[in-house]
């Protein structure tokens, strides 16, 4: 019996946090592991709701505070109904976006005080602590050109211009090299197979604890 395995996936919008998290879990399920893999706002149908309410571009007035209380009200609904479940069967939690998110967007970006949300989160998560998160990180130019090729429309977040997304990006870096015991960075750049083979390297540890 194992115990479970808590990952997440971090990063400024268009890095590929998506792509990657899809790939190590089928990665993982093609090795025998039983893997769920959750989005953050969401995951839930409680949380899919908040999703709609919180990144609808059309709504506007909320302030940081408002928002980390609603990402963390998804959160915690996650951690209840599926995270803490998953791990108590010995499974892998793919998470893509954490409350990282929520110390960059809401905190550094935002004016949130870092103590009160790291409160905050270790409220929400109790014992279903991440082991690791990965930073997906990509010079600014290239992050730029890859979200210019990108169809999708732009949420709320995305629609506040280039300037807010490089600030994003750098507020990253900076609670990365502040956590490092947490955090690990991933050079996103190069083909999505070389990015998951460095994905792959980071993780040798843990994957291999699992396996034990
Ligand atoms: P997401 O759907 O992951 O966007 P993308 O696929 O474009 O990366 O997240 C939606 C937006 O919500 C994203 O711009 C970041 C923002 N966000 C926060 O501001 N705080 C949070 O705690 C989370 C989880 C997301």
């Amino acid at each position: 019996m194992t115990s479970g395995l808590l990952l997440a996936f971090e990063g400024a919008d268009g890095v590929g946090k998506s792509l990657q998290a899809l790939a190590l879990a089928e990665w993982l399920q093609a090795r025998g592991h039983v893997v769920t893999l959750l989005r953050e706002p969401g995951g839930t149908e409680f949380g899919e709701k908040l999703r709609s309410l919180v990144l609808d571009a059309s709504v506007t007035g909320h302030d940081a505070c408002l928002e980390a209380l609603l990402f963390s009200a998804s959160r915690r609904r996650l951690v209840l109904e599926k995270i803490e479940p998953a791990l108590g069967r010995g499974e892998i939690v793919l998470l893509d976006r954490s409350f990282l998110s929520t110390w960059v967007y809401q905190g550094c970006v935002g004016g949130l005080s870092l103590d009160f949300l790291d409160e905050v989160s270790r409220l929400v998560h109790g014992k279903a602590w991440p082991q690791r998160i990965l930073l997906l990180d990509l010079p600014e130019e290239e992050r730029q050109r890859r979200r210019e090729v990108r169809e999708e429309e732009e949420d709320g977040f995305e629609s506040r211009g280039a300037a807010y997304l490089e600030s994003i990006a750098e507020a990253f870096r900076q609670l990365q090299a502040a956590r490092e015991d947490l955090v690990h960075r991933i050079d996103a750049s190069g083909s999505p197979e070389v990015v998951l083979e460095r994905i792959l390297t980071d993780l040798a540890d843990l994957i291999f604890e699992v396996d034990a």
